[in-house]
């Protein structure tokens, strides 16, 4: 058997390609075949099924091998094998694109200049979401190829970077990857903007689709659904959508819609099928509350609709189950509601001159106005930041986010807080200023995300309404957190109430609905430490500031975009009583494993085993039941 054959190339399945088009096409050539397959997506899903099947018909799930296909196995497909996926994906498949930083290291790509260039931009969210491979958490990549200055890792190597990313902009694109995949058994990634904290939208020597370019934005101005009981306004987004355009466009139309608060991370991707938290949650849910429909490409090639009467269980699944698992999106729709007023406030104080035990009163007054503010509908985004060689603490409000409200309102809303912070004599300059709608408010707020630190990882906990009723309790949990400051851990915390004005049935972790705070907290490790230091410390945060957590908080969870990839009991913390329901309808719907990402539904079955060690991208993906 020759490669060609061996590898799909057969003329089989061209002609029962052919074969399916030929009714309404008789003569075709190549282009056409393109077109034809572009017009009439759904009626030659099936036969596009078969592209790339192997003559064995080997499909992953019985695979003799332990891991994905690699390079140097011999059934990792052949050049002309990767050529006629660039062919049929209209010549948009990326052929090994280099890391950014390779302009920095020895080699051909070396370029003084532009590494200055790349160095000065780096810690920007806009280097990495513009670019096909990178993502914003250099950890869970694995390290490899960052500007030097930042980390040297002093060669350039691929790491936890995919080989071949398509650069989708059509469903097509995205089915005939997945068929690839799936019939390959090469690993899939698929890449948004790269915001995930876990690093999930990468993978070493993967086939990556990357769903950036999906960029329309439909305004539907009465969009009903009897079944979920919804007439109104929504809006139909490609996938590649982000925070900055969205909101942009729903303030032209009058709206405002749920998503998260960096302006560019992308709100029809990742953000939204993990749940996803926004200034609004505290007013109409999460942003997974709001699907009204997906379009997507299921892991046997499918183009599909997903909405409350057409493949009900994908659309539960991916309302808030995550990522990278069912299916891949190419578009999404959501409710629009109404724009508003929005009144904003940024404010900090520090230890420095109050000395501990007063800065930390402030802290602990505040902690009792947590359920009236978010019972309101606001939102507070805050840090508390310790600095071990000063020893000062800071508190950043940034901001104070009261969507709906009166500039009265919210100064009334805050002033039983603030007369304590007077009280206990903390200065500070509480800025209220109010927006005739929600678009400035938002973007006169939020600082630009910028990539995450290379010696930090995130863990978090979504603490329930009880940790905030009694006296005793609020006590307690404030001093867990003072416990975390004192052990050097950055912190940031979300005061926010997901409502569930619907009553929606979807797969968001159930423990969104009684939060009142949802926190993070980091660990940091020397840069240059050996990967069992960095292990260890990361196992003793886990067993350590992040058990203190999950023990006030028993049965409550953690939110799966903003997380740890340590985080034990991942299924339950992620999606507590849903987990179950969510492991048996990846089994259905993703039976042979096509779709992973780490900590997702189902993920348990398979491990990336790193080259260091560590948990991160940069190893092959295998079983760990073989
Ligand atoms: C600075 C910063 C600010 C943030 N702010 C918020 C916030 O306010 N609220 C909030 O809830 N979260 C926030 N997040 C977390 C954010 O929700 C996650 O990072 C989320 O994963 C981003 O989705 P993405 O598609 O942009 O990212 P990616 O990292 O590209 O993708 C995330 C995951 O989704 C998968 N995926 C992406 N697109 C698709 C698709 N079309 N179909 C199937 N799978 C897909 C990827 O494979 C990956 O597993 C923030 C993150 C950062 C870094
Ligand atoms: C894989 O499993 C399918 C279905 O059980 C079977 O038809 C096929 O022959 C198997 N392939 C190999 C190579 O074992
Ligand atoms: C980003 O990097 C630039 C240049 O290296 C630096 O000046 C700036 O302070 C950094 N910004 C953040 C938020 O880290
Ligand atoms: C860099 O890569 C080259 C070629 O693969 C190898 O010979 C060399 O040892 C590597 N250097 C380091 C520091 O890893
Ligand atoms: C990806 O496709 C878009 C849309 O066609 C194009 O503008 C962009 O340059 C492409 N990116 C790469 C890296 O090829
Ligand atoms: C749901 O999808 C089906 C199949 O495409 C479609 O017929 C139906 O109209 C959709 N429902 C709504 C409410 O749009
Ligand atoms: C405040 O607490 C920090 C950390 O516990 C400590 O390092 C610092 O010395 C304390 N500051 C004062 C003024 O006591
Ligand atoms: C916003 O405020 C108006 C006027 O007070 C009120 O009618 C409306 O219900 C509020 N919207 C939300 C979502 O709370
Ligand atoms: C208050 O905040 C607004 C908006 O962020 C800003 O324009 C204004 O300059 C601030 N005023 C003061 C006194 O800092
Ligand atoms: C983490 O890295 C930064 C920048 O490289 C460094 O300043 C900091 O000291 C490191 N943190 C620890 C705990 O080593
Ligand atoms: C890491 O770097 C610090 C400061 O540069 C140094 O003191 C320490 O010995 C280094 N540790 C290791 C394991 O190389």
């Amino acid at each position: 058997m020759d490669r060609r054959t061996r590898y799909g190339f057969s003329a089989w399945w061209f002609t029962a390609l052919l074969a399916a088009l030929s009714a309404a096409n008789p003569v075709l050539s190549g282009a056409d075949l393109v077109r034809a397959v572009d017009s009439t997506l759904t009626s030659v899903s099936a036969a596009l099924k078969g592209l790339f099947l192997p003559e064995s018909l080997q499909a992953p799930s019985n695979r003799t091998s332990r891991c994905k296909v690699y390079p140097g196995d011999p059934e990792w497909p052949s050049d002309e094998a990767w050529a006629k996926l660039d062919e049929l994906t209209d010549h948009r498949l990326l052929a090994r694109p280099e890391p950014q930083a390779a302009v920095c290291y020895n080699g051909p790509l070396y370029d003084a200049e532009k590494c200055a260039q790349i160095t000065a931009t780096w810690n920007s969210s806009y280097t990495h979401y513009i670019d096909p491979i990178e993502m914003m958490s250099p950890v869970a990549q694995g390290m490899t190829c960052l500007p030097p200055n930042v980390f040297d890792s002093h060669n350039c190597t691929r790491g936890g970077f995919p080989m071949y990313v398509i650069n989708a902009t059509e469903p097509k694109h995205v089915q005939m990857g997945v068929n690839f995949a799936r019939n390959t058994g090469v690993r899939l990634v698929v890449k948004n903007t790269g915001h995930d904290f876990l690093g999930k939208s990468g993978g070493k020597d993967s086939l990556s689709i990357w769903t950036h370019h999906f960029k329309d934005i439909d305004y539907i101005e009465d969009f009903v659904d009897e079944t979920l009981g919804y007439s109104g306004p929504a809006f139909k987004a490609g996938v590649g959508v982000q925070a900055f355009e969205i909101y942009k466009a729903a303030h032209e139309y009058g709206h405002s819609v749920v998503g998260g608060e960096g302006e560019t991370v992308g709100i029809f991707g990742g953000y939204i099928q993990g749940g996803g938290h926004s200034p609004l949650t505290s007013l109409y849910g999460t942003g997974a509350d709001q699907v009204l429909a997906f379009e997507v490409v299921t892991a046997d090639g499918e183009f599909v609709i997903a909405n409350s009467t057409s493949n009900i269980d994908l659309f539960w699944a991916m309302r808030g189950g995550g990522g990278s698992t069912f299916g891949v999106a190419t578009s999404v729709t959501v409710k629009a509601h109404p724009d508003m007023p929005t009144a904003v406030s940024r404010f900090s104080f520090t230890s420095e001159k109050i000395g501990n035990e007063t800065f930390w009163a402030g802290i602990r007054a505040y902690v009792d106005y947590f359920i009236p503010n978010a019972e309101a509908g606001t939102y507070a985004y805050f840090l508390l930041v310790p600095n071990v060689y000063t020893g000062i603490f800071t508190f950043s409000m940034t901001p104070f986010f009261a969507p709906n409200k009166t500039l009265e309102e919210t100064q009334a809303l805050l002033q039983p807080w603030f007369a304590r912070l007077n009280d206990l004599g903390i200065e500070f300059d509480p800025n209220i200023t109010h927006f005739d709608n929600f678009y400035d408010a938002w973007r006169s707020s939020f600082p630009l995300e910028t990539v995450e630190k290379i010696n930090a990882t995130t863990g978090s906990r979504l603490f329930p309404r009880t940790n905030f009723e009694t006296e005793e309790k609020r006590e307690e949990l404030y001093h867990n957190i003072r416990q975390s400051s004192e052990n050097n851990r950055v912190q940031v915390h979300f005061n926010i109430k997901a409502v569930d004005p619907d009553n929606a049935d979807n797969a968001v972790n159930p423990a969104w609905r009684p939060n009142i705070l949802f926190s993070q907290q980091a660990v940091r490790w020397p840069v240059n430490g050996t990967a069992q230091e960095i292990l260890k410390i990361r196992q003793e945060f886990q067993a350590g500031d992040m058990q203190r957590w999950r023990d006030i908080s028993p049965g409550a969870g953690g939110y799966l975009a903003e997380a740890d990839r340590l985080e034990p009991n991942f299924g339950q913390a992620f999606w507590g009583d849903k987990y179950p329901r969510l492991v048996e309808l990846k089994r259905k719907l993703d039976p042979h494993d096509v779709f992973f990402a780490t900590t997702s539904v189902g993920s348990e079955r398979w491990k990336v085993e790193s080259v260091d060690g560590l948990p991160n991208e940069n190893g092959k993906l295998c079983r760990v039941d073989l």
